[in-house]
């Protein structure tokens, strides 16, 4: 009787442990454990077992009992779970994808990009692996000039074009101006002879062998060239306020400094009083202002385009002049009012804590 108590459990179980399927989990409890399932079966034997060893068989069928309702419990719940896993419940909300935002420094160029189309300028691209002809030659830079050591270029291991010289990354957005007129010019004689008329915004990267707080080896200028028949400084300044004025607020205000580059005569620094300290170059506290000197924040170069400049171009500088001009777009960004960045690597450092905040 034993034995066959034993027998009767173990081929339950291995039935059990067969099937992951509720249905067929209950037919087997009813097979087994049913009013007139196996063991009532089995036990209805029990009077022919001898007296003394009836307690010991009443036990283990109790105990096989047991152990056939856990087994089908388990089973039972384990085959819940699978279900649940297999099920696709369409109604169920799914994972937003984490949305991103362009980076400031692309805001920053858009948003440049806007002002200057406000007042008639177009953007435009130019290569930014270049020859030296348009970086430095054409911008009436001499051979052997220091300031192509100045700019610490990166020279590109190519070999040199007879004409255009040396392959480079532009050190800075001016090789455009050169693009822009020599292209004028191309497609005015292709064409019928109307005046040339520019009024070009180059936004570019610009590489420089050089990486501090202050500096990055690639940055970005925004170049602007206006060529006219009458163009003046005034046109010039005219559009630094506009610009000023547009980006870091109306109560700021703009000077021209005189200061020396090669490729525009006369030269200027161009400045944009400090928001900090509303130009005055102290707090109210009587205390110097940290955010600039004197009242004043450096922007960047611009001038007047040299006569050299005009003639490398083909443009005859007795017809035309123009004014052009060369800033940061990091810069312009660190120097907005509210913009705490101390250290501008940060920009490229990829940290998304900081990027989010833009
Ligand atoms: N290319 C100069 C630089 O990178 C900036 C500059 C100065 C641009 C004067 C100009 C200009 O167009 O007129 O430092």
């Amino acid at each position: 009787m034993k034995e066959s108590l034993l027998r009767l459990k173990n081929s339950a179980i291995s039935l059990i442990l067969d099937t992951n399927n509720q249905d067929e989990l209950e037919e087997l409890r009813i097979q087994f454990l049913g009013r007139n399932g196996e063991l009532t079966q089995l036990l209805k034997g029990l009077p022919k077992v001898a007296k003394e060893d009836r307690p010991e068989v009443g036990r283990v069928a109790n105990e096989v009992k047991q152990i056939i309702e856990n087994a089908l419990m388990q089973q039972g719940s384990a085959a819940k779970e699978q279900k649940i896993k297999t099920t696709l419940d369409v109604t169920e909300p799914g994972i937003r994808p984490s949305l991103g935002h362009t980076h400031l420094v692309t805001q920053a160029i858009t948003e440049i990009t806007e002002i200057f189309e406000r007042i008639g300028f177009s953007r435009v691209r130019y290569p930014e692996v270049e020859w030296d002809w348009y970086a430095f030659t054409a911008l009436n830079f001499p051979d052997n000039h220091p300031a192509r050591d100045d700019w610490e270029t990166f020279f590109i291991d190519h070999k040199p074009d007879p004409k255009k010289g040396t392959m480079l990354l532009t050190p800075h957005t001016s090789s455009g101006q050169i693009r822009e007129m020599v292209s004028a010019v191309k497609s005015q004689t292709e064409g019928q002879k109307a005046p040339i008329e520019i009024k070009m915004l180059n936004i570019a990267k610009t590489y420089r062998r050089q990486s501090d707080v202050s500096h990055t080896p690639m940055f970005h200028q925004f170049e602007t060239l206006v060529i006219g028949q009458n163009i003046s400084i005034a046109h010039l300044k005219g559009v630094l306020d506009y610009f000023v004025k547009s980006y870091f607020g109306s109560k700021r205000t703009s000077r021209i400094r005189p200061y020396h580059f090669q490729f525009t005569e006369p030269s200027f620094e161009t400045d944009v009083s400090c928001g900090v300290c509303d130009g005055k170059g102290n707090l109210p506290n009587g205390e110097a202002c940290k955010m600039c000197k004197e009242g004043w924040l450096e922007l960047g170069g611009a001038g007047m385009v040299h006569p050299n400049v005009l003639k490398a171009c083909g443009l005859d500088p007795k017809k035309y002049s123009g004014f052009a001009s060369g800033w940061g777009v990091e810069r312009v960004l660190t120097m907005r009012e509210g913009m705490q960045i101390d250290d501008i690597r940060l920009l490229y450092a990829n940290d998304l804590d900081f990027l989010k905040q833009f």
